[in-house]
């Protein structure tokens, strides 16, 4: 067995595809065991450029989760409604049901808000691997803010002000404000209870700034609920305009990774009832702030 997943007599080739963070990895077959040189380059490609995208890739869940066990613990999602039967590890978002009828909603309306994976969580996420499976004719993009270039751009003043807050993350107040008919259990929302953490995040390994918000953001420890959902939208505002912003059209067989500590995202939406969108994710968690 090869234990490295590039392909012989092909060398790695890093092509930029946003206007300032996103790169596509070109050279990689995911499905052959990464070896732990090849993983300690694509970790600083990662961290350098926040969303890696891999093009073509052919390989089952196993494959899947193999690669993704490099970057960390895998989460199991409290929404278990998603889980694969068979692996809890990984999830299948689509609007089709198990036996192939369409639910008639979209697969995963808490991915149509602006949001960091797992921020509802202690244990937060670090990567998420997204694959393409089934692709709708048109939309279901995925769309990302820069945190850290949105840090960058906040003024001084502002900088001051949200040093040092807490934000209150919910996945509960969060999934109601989405159109999901099936809001949270209660057995979920007691294995989801709401989590604090700054504002403003350091990243372990860049030791740069990004803010840390989005919609699983319900408020802000020791102000007024309003006050403080009124400061966290104008943030969120901020950091997705437009020089924020890569936007991922996806191909078939596309697997895009991103760190979740540098960029939050959503999807857009697509012709859910008649056209069909199927994705595997994976995320993984490795730091307990
Ligand atoms: C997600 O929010 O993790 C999924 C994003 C997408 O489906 O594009």
């Amino acid at each position: 067995m090869q234990s490295s997943s590039l392909r012989k007599s092909e060398t790695l080739e890093i092509r930029p595809i946003g206007a300032t963070y996103a790169a596509e990895i070109i050279g990689l077959d995911l499905a052959i065991p990464l070896g732990d040189d090849l993983f300690r380059t694509l970790y600083q490609l990662f961290l350098q450029h926040k969303i890696l995208v891999f093009r073509d890739q052919v390989f089952d869940d196993d494959a899947h989760s193999q690669f993704a066990r490099h970057w960390g613990k895998l989460q199991v999602h409290v929404l278990n409604q998603y889980h694969k039967a068979t692996n809890p590890e990984i999830i299948y978002l689509s609007n089709l049901d198990r036996d192939g009828t369409p639910k008639g909603e979209h697969p995963d309306p808490g991915a149509a808000i602006w949001h960091t994976d797992g921020s509802w969580a202690k244990e937060r996420a670090l990567a998420t691997m997204l694959y393409g499976m089934v692709l709708p004719k048109s939309g279901g993009d995925t769309l990302f803010a820069d945190m850290v270039a949105a840090y960058d751009g906040l003024s001084a003043m502002m900088k001051q002000k949200l040093d040092g807050l807490i934000a209150v993350h919910n996945l509960d107040y969060s999934r109601s404000l989405t159109t999901a008919r099936q809001q949270m259990t209660e057995a979920q929302k007691r294995a989801a209870p709401p989590v604090e953490h700054s504002v403003i995040r350091i990243h372990p390994d860049t030791g740069r700034k990004a803010i840390y918000l989005g919609q699983h953001a319900s408020h802000i420890v020791g102000m007024p609920i309003d006050e403080g959902r009124a400061l966290i939208s104008e943030i969120n505002a901020h950091s997705t305009q437009a020089q924020y912003l890569y936007v991922h059209r996806w191909q078939p067989r596309d697997f895009v990774m991103w760190d979740n500590r540098q960029v939050m995202h959503k999807a857009t939406d697509f012709d859910w009832i008649n056209d069909v969108r199927t994705m595997r994710r994976t995320t993984t968690v490795r730091e307990k702030i």
